[in-house]
């Protein structure tokens, strides 16, 4: 048998394998990049910290932190004045799927050298609460492209570019003790 027909028979297996378990999709430990929300089109710079249990974004004027170990969000003003609020499904990251999470379809993208595979999974929370996440599949671990959120109504589309292993500036964490 010559290699070629060797990988013929044990690629679709790898790929079955690696989709019937969505909780060993995983995000890297940290990331950061660029979110642009796909509906007003503003973008913002976010971190993911998942030894820290913390997700961040900001923009010019404005910052969130997302605390998923108190279950807290924090808004901060262009004058830094804090505010807090509670977690709805927008403001949810898991580092790993979370079992519920559906295995949809799988997407090819771009060409030759830069070609990549991308999995859909859709996670149904109630009768009006669903996410969907299409996921680039990495050497050891997966990178959010697109983010879907449908919540009592609202939708929210959230396209993120731009990916970095790591996190630049860890003070875009911070939260002031008296907040
Ligand atoms: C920054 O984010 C805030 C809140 O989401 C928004 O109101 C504001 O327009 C954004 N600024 C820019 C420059 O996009
Ligand atoms: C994101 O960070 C880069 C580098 O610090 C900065 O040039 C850019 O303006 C930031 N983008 C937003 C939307 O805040
Ligand atoms: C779903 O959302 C709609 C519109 O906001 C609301 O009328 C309906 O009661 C909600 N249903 C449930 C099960 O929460």
């Amino acid at each position: 048998m010559n290699v070629l027909a060797v990988l013929c028979v044990f690629a679709p297996l790898v790929m079955s394998q690696q989709v019937s378990d969505p909780t060993k999709v995983c995000l890297p430990n940290q990331l950061s990049g660029l979110a642009i929300n796909l509906i007003d089109e503003r973008p913002a710079n976010f971190s993911m910290d998942f030894g820290l249990q913390k997700v961040a974004a900001q923009n010019d004027t404005n910052r969130y932190v997302i605390d998923l170990a108190k279950n807290q969000g924090y808004a901060f003003d262009a004058q830094d004045t804090c505010t807090k609020f509670p977690l709805g499904l927008f403001s949810r990251w898991f580092q790993c799927l979370p079992s519920a999470a559906v295995f949809q379809t799988q997407i090819e993208a771009g060409l030759g050298s830069v070609s990549y595979i991308a999995d859909l999974y859709e996670i149904n929370v109630g009768a009006n609460v669903s996410a969907g996440i299409l996921l680039s599949r990495e050497s050891t671990y997966s990178l959010p492209l697109l983010r879907r959120d449908f919540f009592n109504g609202e939708q929210r589309l959230t396209l993120f570019a731009n990916p970095k292993l790591g996190v630049s500036d860890p003070t875009i964490f911070n939260v002031p003790a008296n907040c």
